[in-house]
């Protein structure tokens, strides 16, 4: 069989709308590297919080968290049964980064455009050697704007705010519906109205509404335009 030329896979979309598990699912399927760009916001947002950056009322310290960007170190280390945990100066920081702590101050911690620069130049460099999908806000519009496959993925607020309110759940957090509910919301609507890079489609993305797909009609959907590109 001939081997196919590696592409870039761009999946943009929502909060929770179900981007990471498309983007890790496909990657493992095809052999490629999968990198969970959100996960370096929060990795930079949590350093903000344990470093006093932000206030209880959740003020950012801007300017002290611009000052330490050439400080803080992202990684991502595979583990033994194949999923990736992010590391933030060599600490697993996996599960912190998930918690409604980080969550509720991400989106303010994202909008400033030096903390932007800094993550897309690291996620641009990732991308070099293609062969990736990376997930995220800007992935197709703006990190890999010369990405073959872009994807943008929707479903209802409702529905997205009802699968990560149950992953929190099953990850022991004492959460409220309601709470993550409102975060989904909230964060929706900094990360498309801010000045640098918002979430938007881009113009050449296939759009998607996973509503009402399970997991593997997501998967067989996304194979499907995979398969579309590369043999083309
Ligand atoms: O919770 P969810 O998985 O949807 O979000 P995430 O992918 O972990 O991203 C967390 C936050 O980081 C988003 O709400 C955005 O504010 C920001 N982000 C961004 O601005 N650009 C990206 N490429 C990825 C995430």
């Amino acid at each position: 069989m001939q081997a196919h030329r590696k592409i870039i896979i761009a999946i943009d979309g929502f909060s929770s709308s179900g981007k990471s598990t498309m983007a890790r699912r496909l990657a493992s399927a095809i052999g490629y590297r999968y990198i969970d760009s959100g996960a370096m916001y929060r990795a930079v947002t949590l350093y903000a919080l344990d470093n006093g950056m932000v206030d209880d009322d959740g003020k950012l310290h801007e300017s002290e968290i611009i000052e330490s960007l050439p400080c803080i170190k992202v990684d991502f280390e595979v583990q033994p049964d194949g999923t990736q945990h992010t590391v933030l100066n060599g600490i697993d920081v996996e599960k912190e980064i998930r918690r409604l702590r980080v969550s509720n101050v991400v989106s303010p911690v994202a909008a400033i455009p030096e903390v932007r620069h800094a993550l897309v130049a690291m996620q641009k460099a990732l991308g070099k050697e293609r062969g990736i999908v990376m997930d995220g806000r800007d992935i197709g519009t703006v990190v890999f704007s010369d990405a073959e496959l872009k994807v943008f993925v929707d479903a209802s607020a409702e529905t997205r705010a009802q699968r990560r309110f149950k992953e929190l759940l099953e990850k022991g957090s004492a959460v409220s519906y309601e709470d993550v509910l409102a975060n989904v919301v909230h964060r929706d609507h900094i990360d498309s109205t801010r000045e640098e890079s918002p979430l938007r489609k881009a113009d050449d993305a296939i759009s998607i509404d996973n509503s009402n797909m399970t997991i593997d009609e997501q998967d067989a959907w996304l194979m499907e335009q995979f398969n579309k590109v590369v043999k083309a």
